[in-house]
């Protein structure tokens, strides 16, 4: 077995809706703001019972669905989340638990933010390949709405919540042909979530703080030579490429990353403007609609890049 290949997608976004309407009774802001500087029209927020952990649930158990697996086939679980119910145990050891299947490797990834599930996906992609495991659950799921500061219009406007899942499985077809990933901590200031700083200063407000106009800069700079990198690494060209599945933090970084692929924007996948910024959970959440949609088919190549806190980026080119 040479690759790992997707098996399967799923999703789960919680049933409550905040929309931009909403958030102008809240903080100085207008619909007319928001859609045009970051396309975001609405975000799902979790209600009473919800949680990193029951979102990350259903989403998993949709993938597995899809993939026609049980949790039993399951040999490693990896979340990427910066929201879990609690720093330790890891909300994949909670997973684990409601699986009942206890003895696999499960852990968190809440260090790469925004970049955790292809971080993820990159680790999953390496056991596969080196035949250690057969299959791997890799899920993002975030609780945006319990890190942000509710009055401050500069950050509370752009996240949203929910989950979204793969399934990795050992293939002799080609699937994921690369990851790339990367961190620069010399920008730590640029996008962080203080809380054992906080903590210790016993200071009670813990929300996640960010250079909102820096890390745009940033972000365009680094996912152009991202996309080169993972371009040159498979002697592709972009012409090659058939989707992208970007993080969703706004919609002009997407249309500029389209740009630069070429792409027409129906072949990008777009949910930031229903689901806001769902941090590591924006990508698969991402995949799984043009996957349900029918819009993706089997053996497409598809571009999947995320940037974050850290900061931290990666990119995975997948043949689906
Ligand atoms: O997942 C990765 C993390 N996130 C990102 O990658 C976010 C990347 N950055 C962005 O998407 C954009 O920088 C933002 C959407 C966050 C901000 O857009 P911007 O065009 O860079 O705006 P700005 O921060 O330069 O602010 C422009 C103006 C400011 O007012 P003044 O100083 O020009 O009077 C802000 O106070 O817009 C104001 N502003 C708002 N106005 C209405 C900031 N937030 C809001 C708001 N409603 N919600």
């Amino acid at each position: 077995m040479k690759y790992s290949r997707i098996l399967g997608t799923g999703s789960f976004l919680p049933k409550k809706i905040l929309k931009n309407a909403d958030l102008e009774k809240i903080v100085d802001t207008t619909d007319a703001w928001i859609v045009e500087r970051t396309g975001i029209r609405q975000r799902h927020i979790v209600s009473e019972g919800e949680n990193a952990l029951t979102m990350a649930e259903s989403a998993g158990r949709q993938a597995l669905e899809a993939a026609g697996l049980m949790p039993k086939d399951v040999d490693m679980i990896i979340v990427a989340t910066t929201t879990p119910i609690k720093t330790f145990p890891s909300t994949a050891c909670y997973l684990q638990k409601s699986f009942g299947i206890g003895g696999c490797p499960a852990f968190d990834l809440n260090s790469a933010a925004c970049s955790g599930f292809i971080y993820g996906m990159s680790i999953a992609d390496q056991y596969i390949r080196q035949g250690t495991i057969k299959t791997a659950l890799v899920i993002g799921t975030e609780v945006m709405s319990a890190i942000l500061d509710w009055t401050d219009r500069s950050t509370c406007v752009l996240f949203g919540d929910g989950a979204g899942a793969v399934v990795l499985g050992a293939s002799d077809k080609p699937g994921i042909l690369s990851t790339h990933i990367h961190a620069d901590g010399s920008y730590e200031d640029v996008l962080s979530l203080p809380i054992m700083e906080r903590k210790m200063r016993s200071e009670e407000s813990i929300f996640l703080q960010m250079s909102g106009n820096r890390l745009f800069k940033l972000a365009v700079n680094i996912l152009g030579d991202l996309f080169e990198e993972t371009l040159a690494a498979n002697s592709l060209k972009k012409s090659d490429v058939d989707w992208l599945i970007p993080h969703q933090a706004n919609i002009r970084i997407i249309q500029g990353m389209a740009k630069k692929l070429d792409l027409p924007m129906d072949r990008v996948a777009v949910t930031l403007d229903e689901q806001g910024n769902t941090s590591a959970a924006s990508i698969p959440l991402a995949l799984d609609k043009v996957v349900r949609e029918g819009k993706v088919k089997r053996d497409q190549l598809l571009l999947l890049e995320s940037f974050g806190g850290g900061l931290t980026w990666g990119s995975a080119l997948v043949r689906f």
